[in-house]
């Protein structure tokens, strides 16, 4: 059954927060909430320990109360246990829509001959398609890159695959797999993959500012998807929506607020997930870092902030020094 989510997601807003591993879990993405009312994607998570109901894999299912549109994206090689994750998340989660790892390079998603290793096996990843869409009716999307290196580009195949077996939509990450997260984002591919594909395509790779948000978008895609630049400034969405520059969109006092508001937010999720809470404490650091970015005395607020492992410290430190800044 064809379903208009995606396309109704994106006329709302036309941006979306991508998936990110150690990063789009439930506290930041409420954090992303307050600025940003378009897709928010997931962490990945293993289909195999979903489809086995592994306790920890679980915890990926997690959400917010309210928190919509929200897309679980999965990572795995097997189709049939792509299916299996699929009914299991649906009898365990609120679920709106599901996505399909199939761009990432990293060893751990190669090994379960997930992510980019699909570029090279198109007839599984047909495969794969097929499954999920036979186990579900909700809206789906896959998340490809360019091909495995530029000289053979693989999206027009895919996005032929995806059309053809029943997805809902595509995002490109406009780069190949051996450029990793370096190297040119391909404009002419997604002005390419626009016009040739009945799918709404979502463009992603390198966008951090309003110019580079425009030039994505002029190429005709329907969405526009930001990564690493939301981790060092959520307030992004809101930002290029405006037609501002992130660095400067909020001050140090706001900065502080939303590092609050994230360390609150963790302490809730930790309430229920007690084994979380260290681990929470070297994400809220990890932010603040990111979030002092262009301040003055950055440098040793870092240093001073990941000399010590007592969270009250911890706190303590990024309080002093985005109050003083
Ligand atoms: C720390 C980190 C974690 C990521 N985790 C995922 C992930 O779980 N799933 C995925 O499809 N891509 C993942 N990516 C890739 C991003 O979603 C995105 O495609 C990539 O960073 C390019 O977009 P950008 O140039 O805006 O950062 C990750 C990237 C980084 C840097």
């Amino acid at each position: 059954m064809k379903s208009d989510f995606f396309r109704s997601c994106l006329l709302k807003n036309d941006l979306a927060a991508a998936p990110m591993a150690g990063i789009s879990h439930p506290p930041f993405r409420r954090v992303l909430r307050g600025y940003f009312d378009g897709l928010i994607y997931s962490e990945m998570m293993s289909v195999e320990g979903i489809s086995r109901r592994n306790a920890e894999s679980m915890e990926y299912l997690d959400r917010a109360d309210g928190e919509y549109p929200l897309v679980f994206q999965f990572f795995g090689g097997r189709p049939q246990s792509f299916a299996e994750a699929v009914r299991v998340a649906e009898g365990s989660a609120a679920v709106d829509a599901f996505d399909i790892n199939m761009g990432c390079p990293v060893k751990k998603v190669l090994k379960a001959g997930g992510g980019c290793s699909l570029l090279e096996d198109l007839p599984r990843l047909r495969e794969i398609v097929k499954a999920v869409r036979g186990a579900t009716e909700k809206p789906f999307s896959i998340k490809i890159r360019v091909g495995v290196v530029s000289s053979r580009p693989v999206y027009g195949d895919i996005l032929d695959i995806a059309e053809g077996e029943g997805a809902d939509a595509v995002i490109i990450h406009a780069r190949t797999k051996a450029d990793m997260f370096g190297g040119t984002v391909r404009l002419d591919v997604l002005e390419d993959a626009a016009s040739r594909c009945g799918l709404p395509v979502i463009g992603n790779g390198g966008v951090v500012s309003p110019e580079t948000y425009k030039a994505m978008k002029s190429t005709g895609v329907a969405g526009v998807m930001i990564g690493r630049a939301m981790m060092k400034a959520p307030w992004i969405f809101e930002a290029v929506r405006k037609g501002a520059e992130p660095d400067g969109f909020l001050s140090p006092a706001e900065r502080l607020e939303l590092l609050k508001k994230l360390g609150g937010y963790m302490d809730e999720h930790a309430a229920l997930r007690p084994k979380k809470r260290l681990h929470y404490m070297h994400v809220l650091r990890k932010f603040a870092v990111w979030f002092s970015k262009g301040m003055d005395e950055a440098a040793s607020f870092r240093t001073r902030v990941y000399m010590t492992q007592d969270g009250e410290k911890v706190l303590r430190i990024i309080e002093d020094f985005f109050a003083s800044a």
